[in-house]
Order: C-alpha cells, then sequence, then structure tokens
C-alpha cells in the first residue's frame, strides 16, 4: 500500500486512493490491479502534451498553410466514365486477387448517439430493419461476388473495452451475416485514464479508475499490439481501406478508390468531399509547415475558409471524410517508426465520476478530457499521397446524433440512404409513380417535416446491388410504388456464402 501511495503521490494522483476504506478486501486488490496498470507519469506527459497541442490549435494557422496540390486529386464528378471504369477494372482486380482487406475503426463510445451499445448495432429505421453493421457484413459479400473471389475480402474490426463484448456476440447470433468467420478479425484498442482540467485522474467509481479508448488513431498500437499487420501480410494483404463505423454510405473497399489509389501508386489515399460552405465545422486535408495534415475549420480565420480560387471553388475544400486507403508496407512503417510521435488531442467530454461522498455523478457539462490519437495524423509520413474527391450524396452521411438532432440523425442517414437508393432505380431506368398514377418528382426531399413535401423509401439490398451496378434486368421500364424494397438473401452453395438477388416486394 505505502509503494502504491507513494507512486500515486509522485504524481499527484493520491485523491484515487479517498475511499480506499469503503472498499472491500476484494474490491480492495482489483483496485490495486487497475491502479498498478496504469503508467502515471506516462499519462500525465500525455495529457501535457495534448494541452499544449490544443493551445496551438487555438493560434491560427493561416501562414503556414497551402491548399492541397491539385496534381494529387482527382474528382469522381469531374472524371470521365472511361477513367472510372479503368479505376473500377484494376480496384476489381486487386480485390479478386486478395490483395484488399478492409479495416473497420469501431471502437468509439458513441456518446453522442446515446445509446448503450456500440454504434454498430443501430438501426437506422430502414425498411429492412438492418444494423449498420449488416449493411457493411453484405457490402463485402457482394463485393467478393463482383470480384469474382468469394471469401477473401478480410474484415478487421478494431472495438474497445466498450464495445467488443456486444459486437462479437452480435456478429455470432447472427451468423456473421453470412460472412466466414476466418475472414472477420476482431481486435481491441487501448484504453487511456480520463483526467479532469488540472491532469487528475478521475475515479468513475469509489475503486474504479474512469477510461476512455484512446482515440482511433489508437489504431497503430493496436496493429502492433494484436499482430494485425502480419495477419494481413500472411493473407497476402498488400493494402487496406480504413473507414468509420457510422457513414451509413461506406462504399467498403470502392473499387474505384482502390483502383484509383493502385493506379497512382500511392502509400496513403483518402477520400474526400467538397466542403459545403467555408464556414462548415469539417477538418479539411491540406498542407501546413509543408506536411500533409488535416485542419480543422476553428484553426483557420474566416478569411482564409472563405478564399476561393479562379474557378470558384474554395481554396481550402477538401474535407476529410475518414475514408483511407493504406498499403500495408506504409502503415507498418507507421507502427515502427512513428506510432510514439503521434500527436495527443484532447477532448472535453462529460465524464460520469464519484463525489466528495463517494456518489456516482452523471455531469450535465464538461468535467472532463479524453486523450485521443487520430487516425488521419499519419498523413505527413505519406511518400505519395493522393485524394479523390467524391460525391457527398453518393458517399458520406454519419450517425452521430441521436433522433431528432439537428444533423447527422438516423432520420439524415436513412434518409440519404434511400435517396441514394432512389437514384439507382432512376438510374436503371425505373421510375415512380404514386397512388393516382403521377409520376414522382426526380428529386426527393430530406425532410418530412413539410406539408407538401414527400420522402421515397427505397431500399435496395447490398446483396442486389454494391452501387447502382446490375439493376436494369430488374427495374428497366417498370414502375414502383414507395415504399419498395429490393431485396435479396445469402444462400449457402457447397458451403460458401453467395449472395443471391431476389425479386420486389414493391411493383
Ligand atoms: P467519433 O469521433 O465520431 O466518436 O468517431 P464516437 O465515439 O463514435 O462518438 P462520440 O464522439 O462519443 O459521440 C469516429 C470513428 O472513430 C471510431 C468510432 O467508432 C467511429 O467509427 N473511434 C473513435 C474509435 O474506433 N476509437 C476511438 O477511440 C474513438
Amino acid at each position: 500500500m505505502e509503494a502504491l501511495r507513494e507512486r500515486l503521490a509522485a504524481s499527484g494522483q493520491e485523491h484515487l486512493l479517498a475511499f480506499w476504506n469503503d472498499l472491500s478486501p476484494t474490491d480492495q486488490k482489483e483496485f490495486v490491479a487497475d491502479l498498478s496498470s496504469i503508467d502515471f507519469s506516462e499519462a500525465l506527459s500525455h495529457f501535457e502534451h495534448a494541452c499544449a497541442n490544443m493551445k496551438e490549435m487555438q493560434t491560427k494557422k493561416d501562414d503556414r498553410l497551402k491548399p492541397f496540390p491539385e496534381e494529387q486529386i482527382a474528382s469522381v464528378a469531374r472524371s470521365s466514365p472511361k477513367e472510372l471504369d479503368n479505376w473500377r477494372e484494376s480496384g476489381l482486380k486487386e480485390i479478386g486477387a486478395g490483395h484488399v482487406a478492409v479495416l473497420l475503426l469501431a471502437g468509439g463510445q458513441g456518446t453522442r448517439l446515446g445509446v448503450d451499445y456500440p454504434k454498430g448495432m443501430y438501426d437506422v429505421g430502414l425498411p429492412s430493419g438492418k444494423t449498420l453493421y449488416q449493411l457493411q457484413a453484405e457490402r463485402i459479400l457482394k463485393l467478393e461476388q463482383l470480384a469474382g473471389n468469394r471469401g477473401k475480402v478480410p474484415w478487421y474490426i478494431m472495438t474497445s473495452e466498450h464495445t467488443q463484448g456486444k459486437t462479437i456476440e452480435f456478429f455470432e447470433k447472427h451468423g456473421y451475416f453470412g460472412l466466414d468467420p476466418k475472414n472477420v478479425v476482431f481486435f481491441e484498442q487501448a484504453m487511456l485514464p480520463c483526467m479532469d482540467f488540472n491532469g487528475k485522474v478521475i475515479l468513475a467509481e469509489k475503486g474504479k479508475v474512469a477510461r476512455a479508448p484512446n482515440g482511433n488513431g489508437g489504431l497503430y498500437k493496436a496493429l502492433k499490439t494484436h499482430k494485425i499487420l502480419e495477419d494481413m501480410k500472411m493473407r497476402g494483404v498488400t493494402c487496406m481501406h480504413v473507414y468509420c463505423v457510422d457513414n451509413i454510405l461506406v462504399k467498403m473497399a470502392d473499387p474505384v478508390f482502390v483502383g484509383y489509389c493502385t493506379e497512382r501508386k500511392a502509400d496513403c489515399g483518402a477520400k474526400v468531399v467538397q466542403k459545403a460552405f467555408p464556414t462548415e465545422a469539417v477538418g479539411v486535408v491540406c498542407i501546413c509547415d509543408d506536411k500533409f495534415q488535416v485542419v480543422e475549420y476553428s484553426e483557420i480565420t474566416l478569411e482564409t475558409a472563405q478564399k476561393r480560387s479562379l474557378d470558384g471553388r474554395l481554396v481550402f475544400h477538401a474535407g476529410n471524410i475518414c475514408n483511407h486507403f493504406f498499403t500495408v508496407d506504409f502503415v507498418m512503417s507507421v507502427v515502427e517508426k512513428h506510432e510514439k510521435d503521434l500527436q495527443h488531442h484532447v477532448a472535453k467530454k462529460k465524464i460520469p465520476h464519484v463525489d466528495e461522498k463517494g456518489m456516482v455523478v452523471k455531469p450535465t457539462q464538461p468535467n472532463g478530457v479524453k486523450i485521443e490519437k487520430f487516425v488521419f495524423d499519419v498523413f505527413e509520413f505519406a511518400k505519395n499521397f493522393q485524394l479523390l474527391e467524391v460525391l457527398r450524396e453518393d458517399e458520406f452521411s454519419p450517425l452521430k446524433n441521436g433522433p431528432g438532432a439537428e444533423k447527422d440523425t438516423p432520420e439524415s442517414a436513412r434518409q440519404s440512404l434511400m435517396n441514394l437508393h432512389y437514384r439507382y432505380m432512376l438510374a436503371a431506368g425505373g421510375s415512380f409513380r404514386d397512388e393516382s398514377g403521377q409520376t414522382l418528382p426526380l428529386i426527393p426531399l430530406r425532410r418530412s417535416n413539410s406539408q407538401s413535401s414527400f420522402l421515397i423509401e427505397c431500399e435496395i439490398s447490398p446483396l442486389v446491388s454494391y452501387s447502382g451496378e446490375g439493376l436494369e434486368d430488374l427495374v428497366k421500364d417498370k414502375y414502383f410504388k414507395s415504399p419498395c424494397h429490393l431485396n435479396g438473401s445469402v444462400e449457402k452453395e457447397n458451403g460458401e456464402s453467395k449472395p443471391k438477388r431476389k425479386r420486389l416486394s414493391s411493383k
């Protein structure tokens, strides 16, 4: 006890023992184990670095910034169909050869969404009732089929203490949604103690330290701890697509993106969207101090945010949407050489804690910080970094907040997906009519709160189409009514999963 007390005192953390005498001998034993697993001087040094970094972020970076080099960006909207086809073909070849893995960042606590289970298990209310995890699993199944190499796109899922158990249980309960369990690899990221604004570690309970996952940039440490890159190499994987769990439109291992990055011999790539307006709260990929970085809106002045080039586009326009391409060799070099130097960021959060009487309190205002690393902080180490600008309405609609919030809600995610699928149906030659036989407008509305609005309910199973391909046979010159659900299922063939197309549920 004395040794522990001294160790805590040396880093100003002796308050952690305030309720020691209230704990049972078993709880005391567990608490000692909990405390012994924390390197307090390291945690304090992370805290100090993160605070210094936060101060640095408050000084505007305008003079240090340069836009991302145009020759290293391509745009899906401005590329010819031939170029897109070439990238798609070469991406499919890479996928078919088993060179591509997908890696999901699913360790976040999803506090803004406010559910007590992992975000991937959330059902946004699609006609099918599919969760984010299921949509993603089925996109992999379909992709494997398109690439002619079923069962060969390994899915690495980074979880945390908060999400690991429930996620694995969910996959098991649903038979891995038709995927081969051998190709789904879960690994857990590390946790860091949460601190108050003075660097004091917070007690979550009388005998338990408050901890939070170490940010999505905790990926690199976790890859090393769990030898994931070695596993990739063993499977013949040479590159990966890394993405966030909450983007309902995510095109996993999008062949166009994979083909674009491999054709351009990129070691690191990112999908971006045009920033919608100068003050939009989105990080932009650009050059800062001669390094590739993601710079937040709060780090630049309004004047710089509003700057436009001669063609009318914002100079700092490349909005980061957490869709990254990395070669395995690139990530290996990050893990070996740079992981320790990646910046720590602080996020102010409401952290449940015990009060002076030992009662657990859920604060209504931020009372402390989580210390996090960011997945994109490795851009600066890329030797050949390429961006692909994609259309926001086709590829990015994150689920961040609970129902009824202003943006990034279950409603907005559901409607973005159904609007996209409606466009797929129209592009394939189908059309929609209402009860009276009137053709429905081509542009559906996003919100249902206006009297005159109409919302199209149209869902296409990923098992039927990955990104709008292959629909003509089913929809060309046919009329549909909303709600319309183009369904698909997974069939077992010689013990292997095979996506099978089913007919429409509305016609
Ligand atoms: P967010 O920054 O949106 O955080 O994560 P979050 O935890 O999902 O939600 P809030 O902020 O608590 O409301 C972006 C992506 O990074 C992952 C998340 O799971 C999500 O896919 N992430 C975040 C991790 O994998 N680990 C972390 O420590 C943090």
